[in-house]
């Protein structure tokens, strides 16, 4: 047994938390005083901040969703400090292949306070939150990883990655259509009431494997994160429309002269190609800014495209974006669409949540049934996330081992299955 199948044995995911009197982690469902430690620890985790002032703390708490912070004891405690680790989550949507959207836990905030780490204290939070957000219906739960190797063994895969990118500031754009529309400057209630409408106008055009659902406290976050610089915003409005796009910014100053400024572009959001192209031409072209840059792009975003050199913008990285977890994977399956060939069978391993494990069918009317006969393909319940959204064919995982292949054939066949006609790509930090 494994030290996070002991955890979970000892996790009563009824009362959420541990049985007294059983030994090691005992994981509990914090409330009131207990939030604000965790949020603390967290910021200590990852080396920003740790514990905040009152002011903060009233602006931070909207952010915690009751009943969805666990947290971890020191096993062996020196002085006042209990709280040894903590994770929380929120309730969110995920936009599956097809467009239809399925519960999702979007989990934060995890961190194990540096005096206690590698001792199991993870491995007993993430057992917990998984049971805890299966039992309330959630089909699936992602987050974003600090580390690459730190989920993997909980279930969770890469589902979708993201393009780091740069360009000079006013790098000359081709002459391509104009839409003849205009951006201007927005602040405060403003943007808060019209970025979320064109955000949802921009999902709506077309349904985008790993999009999320933003509620108001993430939009509050994101346009005015207590200790954080507020961002710029601007807006696009074609000639005969509403409002249509957005990008939001910040600035950092990176050297001694005025121009010395790099611009770092934080959400990007069109409802059309040509808005896309408008506000990149918008950003780039910004008084004094030296360069360009921002994180977590779609792969396939067209800037190089707008661009008479289109080597001026350099990627500098293809990073991992949403760790997906499937905690349902019937439910999953039967979500989404899939393409046009004959159904594939696959038999799943979920060492943590054993209602997945099973040979399930892919494709078709009958997808996420439980399959008669032997399996065509296996896999774990993190290597099947790595292509539920689309992102990895499962040609290319069969090829690097993450799935093993029982029947040639149908290796074929679960690549036009599972293609999407659409890059996935979520676009949300959390
Ligand atoms: C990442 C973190 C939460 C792990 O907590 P932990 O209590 O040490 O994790 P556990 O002891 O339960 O580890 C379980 C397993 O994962 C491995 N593991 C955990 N964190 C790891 C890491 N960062 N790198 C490599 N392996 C890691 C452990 O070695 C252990 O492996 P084993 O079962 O083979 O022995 C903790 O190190 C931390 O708070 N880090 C800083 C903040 C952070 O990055 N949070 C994540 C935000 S997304």
């Amino acid at each position: 047994m494994t030290r996070a199948d002991a955890a979970a044995d000892r996790t009563d995911p009824e009362t959420r938390t541990a049985p007294s009197g059983s030994a090691g982690p005992a994981v509990r469902v914090l409330d009131g005083d207990g939030v604000r430690v965790a949020h603390g620890l967290f910021g200590s985790a990852i080396h920003m901040g740790g514990p905040v002032d009152d002011e903060r703390w009233a602006r931070t708490a909207p952010s915690y969703t009751p009943g969805r912070t666990f947290g971890v004891d020191d096993p062996a405690p020196v002085g006042e400090a209990r709280l040894a680790g903590s994770a929380t989550s929120f309730a969110s949507a995920l936009t599956v292949p097809g467009g239809a959207r399925i519960p999702m836990a979007a989990v934060t905030r995890v961190g194990v306070r540096a005096d206690r780490t590698r001792r199991g204290l993870l491995s007993a939070l993430m057992t917990a939150q998984l049971r805890d957000s299966a039992a309330r219906g959630e089909i699936a739960a992602s987050l974003r990883a600090t580390e690459t190797a730190i989920y993997g063994r909980f279930g969770y895969g890469v589902a979708t990655r993201g393009r780091d990118l740069r360009v000079p500031s006013r790098t000359p754009f081709r002459a391509g259509p104009s839409e003849g529309g205009d951006v201007r400057m927005v602040t405060g209630d403003e943007a808060r009431t019209v970025l979320p409408e064109v955000y949802a106008r921009a999902q709506a055009r077309i349904p985008v494997p790993g999009v999320i659902e933003r509620d108001e406290v993430w939009w509050g976050l994101s346009l005015d994160h207590p200790g954080r610089p507020a961002p710029a915003v601007a807006v696009h409005r074609s000639p005969t429309g509403p409002d249509d796009g957005y990008v939001v910014w910040t600035v950092t100053h990176e050297g001694p002269g005025f121009a010395d400024n790099v611009l770092e572009v934080q959400d990007l959001q069109a409802t059309t190609p040509a808005v896309l192209a408008a506000l990149w031409r918008f950003v780039l072209g910004i008084d004094l800014v030296r360069e360009v840059k921002a994180r977590l792009r779609p792969i396939d975003d067209p800037l190089e495209l707008f661009l008479t050199d289109p080597r001026a913008a350099r990627t500098t990285g293809i990073v991992d974006e949403t760790w997906l977890r499937l905690l349902d994977v019937p439910a999953a399956l039967a979500a989404r669409a899939w393409g046009d060939a004959d159904p594939v069978r696959i038999r799943v391993h979920d060492r943590l949540l054993p209602g997945n494990e099973g040979v399930h069918v892919i494709g078709g009317s009958d997808a996420g049934t439980a399959a008669e006969g032997e399996a065509d393909l296996e896999c774990d319940v993190a290597a099947l996330a790595m292509a539920y959204l689309g992102d990895r064919r499962p040609s290319e995982l069969v090829a690097s081992g993450w799935w093993s292949a029982h029947d040639p054939a149908a290796v074929t066949r679960a690549d036009v299955l599972f293609a999407t006609p659409t890059t996935p790509w979520s676009g949300t930090f959390f």
